[in-house]
């Protein structure tokens, strides 16, 4: 056969493995660059920013890598340790960047390494402006050598901030990162942080990356804009309509976990841990791993929400119903289950019923729900479920028909 005539036959397969992957109202290009084959469900981890802010140091990192392993968080699928903002000391005569001496006295590798050890993988931040939100050294202008210094040290993550950008424009912005981290050789999770000011769910994949900030940066409170910052039911109400737009390899990120962190009660943390893993958001924690409660802990660790979190099929949720401050947001799951998380936002305990009809079920079916934080199957219903729901607070429940639903 004839090159061109094989050549046809190789495009042909390559397209017809690849349709079906594309939803019918997404274009292609969607997907092109999204390819690094990375973070095919939602990446887990920890990052410094949330707690510690600039006072990151490699004695902070490894005592956090180490608690991370020792709370049980490895074993329930954290991974990635993230130093956000502050690491940076000064470019070299090459215009290699350093990290600041005093706070990582033996370089960057080492500490990576130390991560490598304990069986987890290392993140890293920066900046596509010329200095990080911090006025630390950004990466404009060293975006390729940056990369290769990243691969060097044995990088697996890079959060790209977009603090001092005058002039750029970030799809290009980051898609020049995306090439940079392609051509260091080395698999990294590309995080973009534009805060959604561009709308980087349209593009974000495109420009390659894994996952991308849709809000500005979270605050310790349940609601509220603070400066810059927004309260977790602000966050929420701007993931509404996103959905479309993640999937495997390519995630909306409504931010960090505030889990821990002081501002909030547990019943809040919970429905922050709920309301992400509906979201199919990246799960990173924010808090001190080396020094939490068990509280803090069991909801880190709660395996039945991770599993939401990470279902393969990676279809994000969305909200079902809402009447004053009750809302339902659903999820569908691989094996033709959903899951469901009943939200009160408001300061009144509600009942709130489950209608099957809102999950898109017939009227009457006998279903089976269970609650993913008291961990207990709940007796079989056949058309919906009333379920009290304290102040500012959240019930997760995962459905099963019994028997296939049948249409009409
Ligand atoms: C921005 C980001 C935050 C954090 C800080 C660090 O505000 O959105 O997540 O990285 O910068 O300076």
């Amino acid at each position: 056969m004839s090159s061109v005539g094989r050549l046809t036959i190789v495009l042909l397969a390559a397209l017809l493995i690849r349709a079906p992957l594309a939803r019918a109202s997404e274009p292609m290009h969607f997907y092109a660059r999204a390819a690094n084959g990375l973070a095919l469900t939602p990446p887990m981890g920890w990052n410094s920013w949330n707690h510690f802010g600039c006072n990151v140091s490699a004695a902070l990192i490894e005592r956090e890598a180490r608690a991370m392993v020792s709370s049980g968080m490895k074993a329930a699928g954290y991974r990635y340790v993230i130093i956000d903002d502050c690491w940076q000391g000064t470019r070299d005569a090459n215009g290699t960047i350093r990290p600041d001496p005093k706070r990582f006295p033996h370089g960057m590798k080492v500490v990576a390494d130390y991560v490598h050890s304990l069986g987890l993988k290392f993140g890293i931040y920066s900046d596509a402006g010329a200095q990080t939100c911090q006025g630390r050294p950004g990466s404009r202008g060293h975006e390729y050598q940056d990369a290769l210094t990243y691969a060097r040290w044995g990088v697996d993550y890079l959060k790209y901030d977009w603090c001092n950008t005058g002039g750029l424009r970030p799809r290009a912005a980051y898609a020049t990162m995306a090439d940079a981290l392609r051509a260091s050789g080395r698999p990294i999770v590309f995080s973009l942080c534009d805060w959604g000011v561009r709308k980087p769910w349209r593009w974000g994949a495109a420009a390659g990356g894994n996952l991308w900030r849709t809000t500005h940066d979270i605050t310790d409170a349940w609601s509220g804009v603070h400066g810059f910052s927004l309260g977790l039911l602000n966050i929420l109400d701007e993931q509404v309509g996103l959905a479309r737009y993640a999937g495997p390899g390519h995630w909306n990120d409504p931010d960090m976990l505030e889990i821990g962190n002081g501002g909030m009660s547990d019943a809040e943390y919970r429905a922050q841990f709920s309301l992400w893993a509906i979201l199919a958001a990246p799960l990173i924690a924010g808090n001190d791993l080396a020094h939490m409660d068990a509280a803090t802990r069991a909801i880190l660790t709660n395996r039945e929400v991770i599993a939401v979190d990470q279902d393969r099929l990676g279809i994000e949720g969305q909200p079902v119903y809402r009447d004053g401050e009750a809302e339902i947001w659903a999820r569908p799951l691989t094996g033709g289950r959903q899951a469901v998380v009943l939200l009160n936002r408001g300061t009144h305990t509600l009942s709130i019923r489950l209608k099957w009809s809102e999950l898109g079920l017939p009227g009457y079916l006998p279903l089976r729900l269970r609650d993913l934080w008291r961990h207990k199957t709940l007796p079989v219903a056949t058309r919906g479920m009333t379920f009290k729901v304290p102040p500012t607070s959240a019930v997760m429940l995962t459905e099963t028909p019994l028997r296939p639903a049948r249409s009409g």
